[in-house]
């Protein structure tokens, strides 16, 4: 899968990239991340990438010829199956969501800053509207690097047990039941004897009832989905 982010601050969205699970992913060539500076797409001397709105009012706008320059040369260059705008008024992020685009080939994440976006560049590029969030951040590169992770995880051969993105809580409307490592004992805390026990059916039903009764106590809204 390749990811292209288009961007006004490039440095916050490097160190995410750059340890563990996703650094990791990168260098087995599962993922390529390509950061764009839009900057680098502007024509003036003073590299302008927003302006006054019309109609007055304060904050800026990000124009739309530089963020047009480069989504049209990216697209020159491959298909992409979606081109996704980081905005707090967009769909929310749900791990189905994240599944559906770990399964695409390329994407492009357009970062908002300021008052956001040029309407027409919504209009006219975007295919795709995501917030992570009812918060507002100062801009949408920690979004998408939140939006990222979720995404880069689900890809075949990016965990190293295949089966432990699937047993995530929210990957079947529960959340994940409690885990213990050792030692068994610490301070007279005791792990359930079931998970000791090696009945490893007795196990997974504790498991799914474990993870039943979590989610009816902390998100029982997420058993009235369908
Ligand atoms: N940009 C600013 N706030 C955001 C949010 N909550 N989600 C995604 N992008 C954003």
């Amino acid at each position: 899968m390749r990811i292209d982010i288009i961007t006004v601050v490039p440095d916050i969205l490097k160190s995410p990239f750059e340890a563990s699970i996703l650094q990791r992913a990168i260098q087995k060539g599962l993922v390529e991340i390509h950061l764009h500076n839009l900057r680098d797409y502007t024509t003036d001397n003073y590299k302008q990438v927003d302006d006054y709105q019309f109609g007055g009012g304060a904050g800026m706008v990000m124009m739309i010829e530089p963020i047009d320059k480069c989504i049209t040369q990216l697209k020159s260059e491959r298909e992409y199956q979606d081109v996704i705008y980081m905005t707090p008024d967009g769909e929310r992020l749900q791990q189905k969501m994240a599944n559906r685009l770990s399964m695409h080939e390329n994407i492009i994440i357009l970062c908002g800053h300021y008052k956001g976006v040029d309407q027409r560049v919504r209009d006219q590029f975007i295919t795709k509207e995501i917030s992570i969030g009812d918060y507002v951040l100062s801009g949408g590169e920690l979004g998408a690097a939140v939006l990222c992770d979720s995404i880069i995880r689900l890809i075949p051969g990016v965990l190293g047990n295949e089966t432990s993105a699937l047993t995530d809580s929210f990957q079947d409307n529960l959340l994940a039941p409690p885990v213990y490592t050792r030692p068994a004992e610490y301070k007279g805390w005791e792990v359930p004897e079931v998970l000791t026990s090696g009945n490893f059916p007795k196990i997974e039903a504790w498991r799914e009832n474990e993870a039943y009764e979590r989610t009816k106590r902390l998100r029982p809204d997420l058993l009235e989905e369908e």
